[in-house]
């Protein structure tokens, strides 16, 4: 018998290096119910801190449904194994758990970069799609989705390849390393363009999807990319693309969990 989703309105938040935001979401339409509200991230990020923080937000929205959370690391059964552009501490911890307990509401936990692949695959530019499509998101760090004839395939991690050489590809070209090292466009975008290639090369993807806050510029780096094989396209749910496929993730692991109707 068909399972019917448990809830069609989540509270999505999207944990980033920087800031924390959140909205309600729509998620059979991916529309934000509410304008989205963003605190910045705490420093030092630790558990308790960042959980202080999506408890405000919870408390902004007098929220007391489900949440579905980003977070920018591995994400593997509701642990973070990484800990790149977060406090140390997050290493190997039960995130999930400790987010949950911090809001007392269920909350459902993923990578942002797979959040923002899933937006994209439901409401975005990889909407019907088949073939491979790779979401690249441009920020303090760089994140990945690989998407396959519509499913993802989770915890890529292709901002860590060891590219150019000697360090990875996230301090080499994420929109942070641009800042840091105070690019400008024309020095940046032959950075990315590399990166892009190499990707090119290991997966010969059909479509590439740039996404993160730096997308709302992709008119300053998106035409002078050269030697692709695939298609670029900027995200066209931007920056909101993880709060939207955070709620979409908690709403398909409620709506397995929620007995057959
Ligand atoms: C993390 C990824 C994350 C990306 C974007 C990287 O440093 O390892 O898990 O998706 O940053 O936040």
């Amino acid at each position: 018998m068909a399972r019917t989703a448990a809830a069609v309105t989540v509270l999505g938040i999207d944990i980033g290096g920087t800031g924390i935001k959140g909205a309600p979401v729509n998620v059979l339409t991916g529309e934000l119910l509410a304008e989205r509200h963003k605190i910045d991230t705490p420093q030092p990020s630790t558990p308790e801190a960042v959980g202080r923080v999506v408890r405000e937000l919870v408390g902004h929205f007098g929220w007391t449904g489900p949440i579905g959370c980003t977070f920018p690391a591995i994400v593997h059964n509701g642990v973070t194994l990484s800990a790149a552009n977060v406090d140390r501490t997050w290493l190997n911890a039960p995130a999930e758990r400790i987010l949950a307990d911090a809001t007392g509401l269920p909350l459902t936990l993923v990578n942002d970069a797979d959040a923002a692949g899933l937006a994209e695959a439901q409401f975005g530019a990889a909407h019907g799609r088949g073939g491979k499509v790779v979401v690249i998101t441009l920020g303090t760090g760089i994140g990945s989705a690989l998407i396959v004839d519509g499913r993802l395939i989770r915890n890529t991690e292709f901002g860590h390849l060891i590219f150019p050489k000697d360090t990875i590809a996230e301090k080499y070209c994420s929109a942070k390393a641009k800042e840091d090292l105070g690019l400008k466009w024309k020095d940046y975008t032959p950075r990315l363009n590399d990166y892009l290639r190499h990707l090119d090369l290991l997966l010969s993807p059909d479509l590439v999807i740039i996404g993160g806050g730096i997308s709302r510029k992709a008119d300053k780096f998106i035409p002078d990319l050269t030697g692709l094989r695939y298609e670029v396209v900027p995200a066209t749910l931007q920056n909101n693309a993880g709060i939207v496929g955070a709620a979409v993730e908690a709403a398909r692991c409620a709506a397995l969990a929620a007995p057959a109707a």
